[in-house]
């Protein structure tokens, strides 16, 4: 599901805001207070009916109006067209359509995008209590295996259930012979709860290690699950709970099962939670994001849409890169910056960019909006290709430049390409100076890569250069 174009009537800053978006990364860019973060918050609104900045949703309201409406145009996977709208005004219910029909609660509107955001201050998610980390999973694991979304409901809905039967025995009106039917609820629903949840800290376990560690996160990043309880099935997940009763009875309430499990994101053995630094904390987040973008792509093909404010800023030149190789792949990402410059990529023409203004946005001509991404023509076509493998041994130049889409991957490979190779030193023409720039920072990476791709030490280092450059430079030297 991929938004379209985004309206919005008295939102924050705009009186009237209608901007389309890039098929895959936007970058929406302004001065500090130009309304980047609002343009952004209004796509969460428009996605899920409420505010990912604050929790008093009045202030989304512009100053001096009395309502606010955001409107959305959706595309699905088989080109079928949707619609979403959001109308508010504080003090009334909010007035939710999803293609024209009134519906209760977007959340459970199935056209509609996933979407995930990073806000640079908003770090509960890696600093809050366990339960927002469950319940972020949960919504993780809700989005990459749908049917999986009830287990949740059951289980919470068990333990509501044995809570208010051991209300019951405290006060005398009900007697214990009641509770292990309770506990069997509880264990059926918990131990599938449990093993849904570890599935899916198996599956972002080792991506959010390589985020964390493409972001520059030092030392060892692990995201690992602490299930409360090891119970290798229901029944003996029952007896655990059944032997608890007495502290459940002083309680009030029960205190064993998933409902107590913790995801826990560690930096060097420490819990980023406790121990981190607000930057580490951010990167943390931001590593959990891409690895659920991931881990999603996976289990599912569908791709949250990814939000991101202000995030470079605080990268340097070749974590930008990472990220934004990253973020150039499948998938609808926008992020917001006060610099283009700070966007490797930003340039290119399958990006779309909306430059925001005093209360405006402007969606800058030539960007990527609907537009396939264009892949620069490598030198040999795919049958060529076929037919050099054949030709052992393959000149330098040839085994690089087949060996070098997969080594440095489709965005890079759409950039650059190898375009002589001389000792060791293979000459990269890319497509502005920026990428030049980015793809020689990356040099070393680059080289193991290429180098382990085809199979020998035989190069040694790149050469970057920008724009079309001599055809002579295409010859293999
Ligand atoms: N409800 C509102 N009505 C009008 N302006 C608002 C409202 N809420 C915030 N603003 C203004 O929005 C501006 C900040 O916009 P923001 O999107 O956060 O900027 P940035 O481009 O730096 O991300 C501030 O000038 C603030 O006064
Ligand atoms: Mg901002």
């Amino acid at each position: 599901m991929r938004v379209r174009r985004l309206r919005a009537r008295e939102f924050r800053t705009y009186a009237r805001l209608d901007v389309a978006l890039g098929t895959g990364l936007t970058v929406v860019h302004g001065r500090n207070g130009a309304g980047k973060t609002n343009l952004l918050e209004a796509l969460y609104f428009g996605c899920t009916g409420r505010s990912c900045r604050t929790s008093n949703e009045r202030e989304v309201v512009r100053f001096g109006a009395q309502a606010t409406h955001v409107d959305l145009d959706l595309c699905d996977a088989d080109g079928v067209e949707h619609t979403l709208s959001v109308g508010f005004e504080p003090g009334e219910p909010k007035r939710l359509k999803a293609d024209g029909a009134e519906v209760e609660r977007l959340l459970d509107v199935p056209a509609r995008p996933l979407v995930s955001v990073f806000l640079p201050d908003r770090l509960e998610l890696v600093k809050g209590p366990p339960s927002l980390r469950r319940a972020h999973l949960d919504q993780v694991i809700a989005a990459a295996w749908p049917a999986r979304a009830q287990t949740r409901r059951a289980y919470g809905q068990a333990v509501a259930q044995r809570n208010a039967l051991l209300a019951r025995i405290r006060t005398g009106r009900a007697s214990r012979a009641s509770l292990p039917a309770w506990d069997a609820e509880v264990a059926r629903h918990g131990v599938s709860l449990r093993d849904h949840r570890a599935e899916a800290c198996a599956l972002l376990a080792d991506p959010y290690a390589q985020a964390a560690e493409d972001l520059g996160l030092s030392g060892t990043s692990v995201l690992r699950y602490r299930p409360r309880t090891d119970a290798p099935d229901a029944a003996a997940l029952a007896a655990e709970l059944a032997e608890r009763v007495d502290g459940d009875l002083d309680r009030g309430f029960t205190g064993h099962g998933p409902h107590r499990d913790e995801i826990v994101l560690q930096r060097d053995g420490r819990e980023l939670r406790a121990y981190g630094s607000q930057g580490e904390q951010r990167m943390g987040l931001l590593a959990l994001l891409l690895a659920e973008r991931e881990a999603l792509a996976e289990a599912r093909g569908a791709l949250p849409l990814l939000l991101l404010d202000d995030v470079m800023s605080e990268l340097d030149p070749v974590r930008r890169a990472k990220l934004a190789l990253r973020l150039d792949g499948p998938g609808q990402s926008v992020i917001t910056t006060t610099d283009l410059a700070h966007v490797p990529g930003a340039d290119a023409g399958s990006v779309c960019r909306i430059a925001v203004r005093d209360g405006a946005a402007l969606v800058e001509p030539g960007g990527g909006g609907g537009m396939r991404f264009r892949r620069v023509p490598r030198p040999l076509g795919t049958a060529v290709e076929a037919l050099t493998a054949e030709l052992a041994p393959l000149t330098g130049l040839a085994s690089v430049q087949r060996a070098w889409p997969d080594a440095v991957g489709p965005a890079i490979a759409a950039q650059a390409e190898p375009v002589a190779e001389q000792g060791g030193e293979v000459t990269v023409r890319c497509r502005s100076a920026v990428w030049a720039q980015e793809v020689e920072l990356m040099g070393p990476a680059l080289v193991a890569a290429l180098n382990a791709s085809i199979g020998t030490e035989r190069v040694r280092s790149l050469r970057c250069t920008a724009g079309a450059g001599r055809p002579g430079d295409r010859r293999n030297r």
